[in-house]
């Protein structure tokens, strides 16, 4: 049984009488606990994908199904992350992750317990009381991976999340990404045009391709975690899946 079940899904918009076909087709079974990666060029059609696995979006054909049940709408049991880190400025680190909390039943004492627990998860400890205005892209970034774990989902969604940042604070969130990932259990999929980083994260890694997006390719990838960023297995993937690309 399968946790999220992706059922013959197409999507088109109609813009300007302009019909647009964005996704055609699109079959993917991804069981509790996996990480699955989802690569493909801009425009193919990602993140109408994750938009419709939050439940943003609910006009589409085929079904998406959630423990066997149809997604109605968004939901807290799915955390969600996106290239801007969506920050209020006003609100300090620890009331911006609070803010994921204010739908809950919980105390503010049990609160402010996940919410210390979530910063010092991201390595923020010390940050607590900073403002956007004062972290790094990295560290903001960071923040918003704590907002979006901190309800506990099921599932997290991450749209291209390290994608404003540079290489090496993108690796060390990576690898960040992938212990988090470890030592909490969660199903992540994970939307980025960075073939490394779908390998590097991926248990299986998911290639589109555009007008109407597709899927291409689904690549395994048979090496156990906590991968490194040397590993050879994991360097022949990924080249592999470039070659395919560009055929
Ligand atoms: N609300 C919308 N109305 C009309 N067209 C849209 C809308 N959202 C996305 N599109 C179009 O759908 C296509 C896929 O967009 P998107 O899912 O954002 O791609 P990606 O995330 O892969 O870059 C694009 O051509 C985009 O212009
Ligand atoms: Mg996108």
């Amino acid at each position: 049984m399968s946790l999220l079940s992706i059922q013959n899904v197409s999507k088109s918009f109609t813009q300007d009488q302009q019909y647009l076909n964005v996704l055609k087709n699109i079959d993917i079974d991804i069981q509790q606990g996996e990480f699955i990666s989802i690569v493909g060029s801009s425009g193919c059609g990602k993140s109408t994908l994750l938009r419709l696995i939050a439940g943003l979006d609910l006009d589409y054909d085929g079904e998406i199904l959630l423990n066997q049940a149809p997604i109605k709408g968004p939901d807290l049991k799915r955390g969600l992350i996106f290239q801007e880190h969506r920050l209020l400025p006003w609100l300090s680190v620890t009331e911006n992750i609070g803010l994921a909390l204010a739908e809950t039943p919980l105390s503010t004492r049990e609160k402010s317990k996940l919410i210390q627990q979530h910063i010092d998860m991201v390595g923020l400890k010390g940050f607590e009381q900073a403002y956007p205005h004062q972290l790094s892209g990295g560290m903001a970034q960071r923040v918003a991976i704590a907002r979006g774990l901190v309800n506990k989902p099921d599932i997290l969604l991450l749209d291209e999340p390290f994608g404003a940042l540079d290489a090496i604070t993108r690796s060390t969130l990576q690898k960040e990404l992938q212990h988090i990932w470890e030592r909490e259990k969660i199903t992540m999929i994970l939307i980025t045009h960075d073939i490394e980083e779908a390998v590097f994260l991926g248990d299986r890694v998911i290639v589109m391709s555009a007008r109407p997006g597709q899927i291409h390719q689904i690549i395994d990838v048979n090496v156990k975690h906590p991968r490194h960023k040397e590993d050879q297995t994991l360097f022949h993937i990924r080249n592999q899946a470039l070659a395919n690309l560009h055929h």
